[in-house]
């Protein structure tokens, strides 16, 4: 049955897709947001640590659920799990919180859009205070007028990319794009560490300093790992549903790790070190890239040019994650209910675009509206990144490394992974068995006052 599903042209045909679902708007603009919210450095310890321990582990064993399984998360959790319904419930699980992610990431996405345009009109080329900068963001960002449309355009163009089935054109182009990208934000980091006063920016990505972790430090972080590698909700699944048996999965995944732990790092070397210099504050939430990038492209020659290269190319490497999300949504669909591909495309974005815009105007005529103590937006963010991705990634650990019978995951592992070193293979196991699903859960709970 499997001979008829759609795999992908070439082995690299996989790794670019998944490497464009992981790198995107997690690495840029809320890596950084993060670091500067849970003080720096030890932030970025504890979370290069659920990366290593939690993130690799996990992302193997979603893509080797997928090619296993050959169908969508749900489907492939009922395949696997005869039937049961609570397996199915956690590959739903994982379809509903797309919807909420692929919801808010749109705005941010269409914030990048937005800039473009301010880069093109010259809006920034004046500004040498950064409080106008900080002023110019709030205004643009506060009117619904102006963050809806572009969130709208951003959902057609997903939703158009889907729709047309270009998402390989897409992912191959990225294969230019990320590391011109990677090459401004570079020239960034180097301007921004070269800068006067950028010495204590450097100490706060270095230095850490442990007296200020909480329970939620380490939630946060675990919940970013899970965000930033696109996993704990089956786009793993189902990219990897589309690969071939002579794809080694263990070097793949370490690949995409590695590269999107390496963006996110870079990330942040471009914005603190600039932060210090510039004398703002590294404690500014989801606006941070925004008040930050656009003033630091007037230090360097060109500023002009790669300031609109720079947020078109951002704009890019959202579009390959909102894809993921969105290709989720319509492989449930279109596997589970034999439903049309480009309805579902439709459908399934034009759903997301609605639950969209509150988060759009939360960041401004809606900001007074709050549940649970969070706006819209952040209730959002943390409801899918710490509570549903996590959760998923719990028993995605539990399914593979206790339900799935013993030796299935190691042999599906094993197929095209014959250079892979035989320790790697007791390490995964032992980290996905025992530490892996213990992590998670101590972090859920405490984050919930349990313990
Ligand atoms: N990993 C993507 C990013 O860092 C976001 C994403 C999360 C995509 C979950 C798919 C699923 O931008």
């Amino acid at each position: 049955m499997s001979k008829s599903r759609e795999q992908w042209g070439s082995k690299i045909g996989f790794i670019l897709a998944a490497a464009g679902s992981a790198v995107g708007l997690g690495n840029i603009w809320r890596f950084p947001y993060l670091v500067g919210e849970n003080g720096g450095a030890v932030f970025i310890f504890i979370y290069l640590i659920c990366v290593a321990v939690i993130g690799l582990p996990v992302i193997i064993s979603e893509v080797v659920i997928g090619r296993n399984a050959q169908k969508d998360p749900v489907g492939s959790f009922k395949k696997l799990s005869n039937n049961n319904p609570f397996w199915k419930g956690v590959g739903f699980l994982g379809v509903f919180t797309g919807f909420i992610i692929l919801s808010y990431y749109n705005v941010i996405a269409g914030w990048c859009l937005g800039y473009i345009v301010e880069a093109v009109k010259g809006s920034f080329q004046t500004i040498t205070d950064t409080a106008q900068a900080v002023a110019l963001f709030s205004r643009l960002s506060g009117s619904g007028s102006w963050s809806v449309p572009y969130l709208t355009i951003f959902m057609a163009l997903t939703v158009s990319i889907v729709y047309f089935g270009v998402t390989r054109g897409i992912e191959k182009s990225s294969k230019i794009m990320m590391p011109s990208l990677i090459i401004i934000i570079l020239i960034l980091v180097v301007r921004g560490i070269t800068l006067e006063n950028s010495k204590a920016g450097i100490l706060y990505l270095l230095k850490p300093n442990f007296a200020n972790v909480t329970g939620r430090t380490v939630l946060v972080a675990l919940g970013q790992a899970f965000f930033s590698l696109s996993i704990g909700m089956g786009v793993m699944i189902t990219y990897g549903s589309y690969l071939s048996k002579e794809n080694n999965i263990p070097s793949q995944a370490t690949r995409i790790v590695v590269i999107d732990t390496s963006v996110s790092l870079l990330a942040g070397f471009m914005i603190f070190p600039a932060i210090f210099a510039l004398g703002l504050k590294p404690h500014q939430g989801p606006s941070l890239l925004f008040n930050t990038s656009p003033i630091l492209f007037n230090y360097i020659p060109g500023g002009y040019w790669f300031r609109i290269l720079f947020f078109i190319l951002l704009a890019l490497a959202a579009l390959t994650s909102t894809i993921s999300l969105l290709e989720v949504i319509t492989a449930y669909f279109v596997d589970e209910f034999k439903l049309n591909r480009k309805m579902i495309a439709i459908i399934g974005g034009a759903i997301s675009l609605l639950l969209g815009i509150p988060s759009a105007l939360s960041f401004g005529r809606w900001s007074s509206f709050q549940i649970m103590n969070l706006s819209i937006f952040n209730f959002c963010d943390y409801l899918a990144s710490n509570i549903c991705l996590p959760i998923g990634g719990l028993f995605i650990t539990i399914f593979v490394g206790w339900f799935w019978g013993k030796n299935n995951a190691l042999l599906e592992m094993r197929q095209g992974a014959d250079r892979t070193p035989n320790w790697f293979f007791s390490v995964w196991r032992f980290l996905i068995r025992y530490v892996a699903p213990v992590l998670i859960a101590m972090v859920l709970l405490s984050s919930l006052g349990i313990i």
